[in-house]
């Protein structure tokens, strides 16, 4: 787990990853607040080999929860290129990558692939489909402005991208759904458009249901296919996880998710992948990364102890993140609330 690790041409000090975890300190307008620059100042210092900022909206129709971040203009990015030095600066091989998203049914605009029973939604229009290509490709501008050293594509949790490759939430008869070529256009799409505007050097990575829970809508082996497709075209990295992905879990560890990483491995040949969910014993993450990972992301256990990984190298067994989600708490930056 500590030895140097590369994702496209990023070197990464170690094989952990801080899986992209939402902090619910922005301004009203999209702004980050002097609290995200402890917060991520912490991280860095924590030696986390590569953090994943929480998601960011590229537009603002896209915007998913009060208090969240965005990349959707040139304000919200000067405020994003301090927050980029605090980490570069904090630990000169600390790395920390944008996760790009449009919350689609979650969003402030409701837009979604297609109407969705008992939910307020707006289906889209092509026009809206391709503002959201253009918003992915316009927003990495933004994201390699601001210095970061690479992007995430938020395909993952039931957003957006995630709705369009579903047959339960895309129920499109034209170019966009039906066909799981259709389905993942979008996801396909914003990935070209990005990999044109950034050359083949900018790390660009995808984070994924492996399949959605129930799987009818987009089962294990559509999350297989669309991992190959996004192989072979290039993606750098895929982060799997599924959707239930902050489980609070009965036993002390359950990582729910490394069937589908493991499966997805088999088929992208050299394609890095980590695997995301319930990770909390060391010897389970050596286990994993020795079988097939080649990274291991976390969430809440860094949200408990941003020095995880030290306490790891000084032979700490197990995070002390007991899974109990009190840290998913809108009002307020996120923190661990498990005393409280
Ligand atoms: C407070 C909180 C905020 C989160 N925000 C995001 C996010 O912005 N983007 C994302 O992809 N996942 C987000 N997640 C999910 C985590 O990245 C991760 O997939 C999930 O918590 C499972 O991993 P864990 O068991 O290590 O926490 C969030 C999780 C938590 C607890
Ligand atoms: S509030 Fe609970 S789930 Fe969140 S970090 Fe603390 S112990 Fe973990």
């Amino acid at each position: 787990m500590f030895t140097e690790g590369k994702i496209g041409n990023l070197k990464v000090k170690n094989r952990f990853i801080r899986s992209a975890t939402a902090e619910f300190g922005a301004n009203a307008n999209g702004t980050i607040t002097e609290q995200y620059f402890d917060l991520y100042r912490q991280l860095a210092l924590g030696e986390i080999g590569l953090i994943i900022q929480g998601h960011l909206y590229i537009i603002d129709e896209g915007k998913a929860h009060e208090k969240m971040a965005g990349i959707s203009n040139q304000i919200q990015v000067e405020q994003l290129k301090r927050l980029v030095e605090v980490v570069h600066n904090s630990d000169s091989e600390s790395k920390i990558i944008a996760q790009l998203n449009h919350g689609g049914v979650f969003s402030t605009s409701k837009k979604v692939p297609s109407i969705r029973e008992g939910r307020e939604s707006v289906e889209m229009t092509e026009d809206d489909i391709e503002g959201i290509i253009i918003g992915f490709k316009v927003a990495t501008k933004r994201a390699k402005e601001a210095g970061y050293d690479g992007v995430q594509i938020h395909a993952a949790h039931g957003y957006l991208l995630s709705q369009f490759l579903s047959k339960r939430t895309n129920t499109r008869t034209d170019d966009w759904g039906g066909s799981l070529e259709n389905r993942a256009a979008v996801l396909l799409n914003s990935y070209h458009s990005i990999r044109e505007v950034v050359g083949s050097s900018f790390p660009i990575l995808v984070k994924m249901n492996g399949a959605d829970d129930p799987t009818d809508g987009f089962p294990l082996e559509e999350g297989v296919k669309v991992s190959q497709w996004l192989s072979d075209e290039g993606i750098d990295a895929i982060e799997v996880s599924g959707s239930k992905s902050t489980r609070t879990l009965k036993e002390k560890e359950n990582t729910y998710f490394v069937p589908f990483a493991q499966e997805i491995k088999k088929h992208i040949g050299d394609t890095v992948v980590s695997v995301v969910g319930g990770f909390r014993f060391f010897s389970t993450m050596q286990k994993i990364r020795d079988e097939f990972a080649d990274f291991i992301s976390l969430s809440r256990p860094f949200i408990r102890e941003p020095d995880l990984i030290q306490k790891f190298k000084n032979g700490k067994k197990v995070a002390d993140c007991i899974t109990c989600n009190k840290c998913f708490k809108v009002e307020d930056i996120v923190k661990c609330r498990a005393e409280e």
